[in-house]
């Protein structure tokens, strides 16, 4: 309905509620009036009371759009309600029009009129029931202000959803994303819990996918925020969140929270989000999971070959200084025996004080060595691809010294004390190179780098007889 119909049909609205209004009070005093010991006579006086009341009703609607198309908007911002609007209109309409009665016919007394008229009071009162109890709750919905026009809402049995076009005498009209009109009562409205997403407001939306178990989390996260953070609607206000929902019975079930510029758009982005998902999943080879049952058939490798990752491993050890003197044999022995862990990002790998029976080797990513420093972790040193840690605990039997924590994901390979004592009966040297790595790394861990390097060489000498009585070597 244009601006222009609307103004139209409120003249001829008012005009005709003017003329029920007359013509009511008019039977009424008619069959009334004789009870109250007057003659009504004044029939005649009706159109001259329907035409002051016309002009009446046009200058409130002068001083309406002044008010709140002007001085309202002004202070406040924002468009005045209709429903304000139209209250305040209805309320100085009747007042002004009782008065002009009072005038138009001053033989007429009003109060009795309204004492004698309870019944009829009653009468319209439950007549109006639903329609006034909309009214009320539209004046409540708007002295509340839960929702504003423009916010998303959700409301009612069905849930209807969509965005707030306004709140009339009747009913809250909402527009659905099928660009449908809902209109819910206001009564209803009153009643029922309502969602309101604002406009102003950062909202999210959580969107699902799943991947396989094969695939490193850590990578998925990665990827995933990468490849929706920049996407359009997208906030950048906060950093969209991508975290495991579940360990799913065929995937790792994930769910990705987001925040909108425009949460009214949501289904829209959601699709996109979904579809910079798929594309960023099959860059990176990471798949998606179908509900499936994987059958696993183990084929133990022939003996005297090595597999793929167990030359990998092999290539990793000899890489380790400490282990540079072993034999290809020794190497690949102790390669059988290290085992493979991963480790997720800021998960910890040893803790301080528990106890160790061994060490090992860091064979991709980094692990950070911590310290407790008043209850508070203190970083001692950084150690990537290559570099061993934990000798320290299955060397000397005593507890851990420090806690180790991956600081990315983070792939170590575990070296159990068996395998080292063999190592240590084939070569002697090798508990002297380690005994000094333990001694450097305990000077580390004192305060000062200066005590230090004399700790490191008094520590030394002692070290390797307390490992060698340790390990049970000559
Ligand atoms: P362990 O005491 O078994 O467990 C904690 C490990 O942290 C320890 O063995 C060492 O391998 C390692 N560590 C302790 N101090 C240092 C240091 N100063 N530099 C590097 N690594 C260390």
């Amino acid at each position: 309905m244009t601006a222009n119909s609307r103004q139209k049909s409120n003249i001829l609205l008012y005009l005709v509620a003017t003329i029920v209004v007359g013509g009511a009070t008019f039977l009424f005093l008619k069959f009334f009036g004789h009870a109250n010991g007057a003659h009504f006579e004044g029939w005649w006086r009706i159109p001259w009371l329907i035409l002051l009341s016309l002009l009446v009703y046009v200058s409130i609607r002068v001083v309406n759009a002044l008010l709140f198309d002007f001085a309202f908007r002004l202070r406040r911002g924002y468009e005045a309600p209709t429903l304000v609007r139209n209250i305040f209109t209805l309320v100085v309409f009747a007042i002004v029009f009782l008065l002009i009665f009072n005038r138009v016919y001053s033989e007429v007394n009003l109060g009795a009129l309204f004492t004698t008229s309870a019944i009829f009071g009653v009468i319209i009162g439950l007549a109006l029931q639903d329609t006034l109890g909309n009214f009320f709750a539209g004046i409540s919905l708007h002295a509340d202000r839960p929702f504003q026009v423009g916010d998303v809402i959700v409301v009612g049995p069905q849930r209807h959803t969509g965005v707030v076009e306004g709140i009339t005498w009747r009913a809250v009209k909402i527009r659905t994303f099928q660009n449908h009109i809902v209109l819910v009562s206001n009564s209803m409205a009153a009643k029922e819990s309502i969602e309101v997403c604002p406009r102003e407001n950062l909202n999210a939306r959580i969107v699902f996918f799943g991947t396989l178990y094969s695939d490193s989390p850590a990578k998925t996260i990665h990827v995933v925020r990468e490849a929706i953070r920049e996407a359009e609607n997208v906030s950048r206000k906060i950093t969209p969140i991508v975290r495991i929902r579940d360990l799913g019975e065929s995937s790792i079930d994930w769910e990705v929270k987001y925040w909108l510029q425009d949460y009214a758009k949501y289904n829209d982005t959601d699709a996109l989000v979904r579809q910079l998902i798929w594309y960023a999943l099959r860059r990176a080879n990471i798949t998606f999971a179908f509900p499936t049952r994987t059958l696993h058939v183990e084929r133990r490798p022939p003996e005297s070959k090595v597999s793929g990752p167990q030359k990998e491993i092999i290539e990793r050890l000899s890489a380790v200084d400490i282990f540079a003197p072993l034999s290809v044999e020794e190497t690949e022995k102790l390669a059988t025996a290290a085992s493979r862990h991963v480790f997720a990002p800021g998960e910890l790998v040893i803790r301080a004080g528990d106890q160790g029976s061994s060490m090992f080797v860091v064979h991709n990513g980094r692990v950070q060595v911590q310290v407790s420093d008043g209850g508070k972790p203190r970083p001692v040193a950084v150690l990537s691809e290559g570099a061993f840690f934990g000798e320290m605990a299955l060397f000397t039997g005593e507890p851990r010294t420090a806690s180790v924590v991956a600081m990315e994901e983070t792939e170590v390979l575990e070296i159990g004390h068996a395998a080292m004592k063999h190592l240590f009966e084939t070569n002697p040297d090798l508990a002297e190179a380690i005994s000094w790595t333990i001694a450097e790394r305990r000077a580390g861990l004192q305060a000062s780098s200066q005590q230090a390097a004399q700790v490191a060489e008094a520590e030394s000498a002692g070290l390797l007889s307390s490992i060698k009585r340790f390990f049970g070597l000559g």
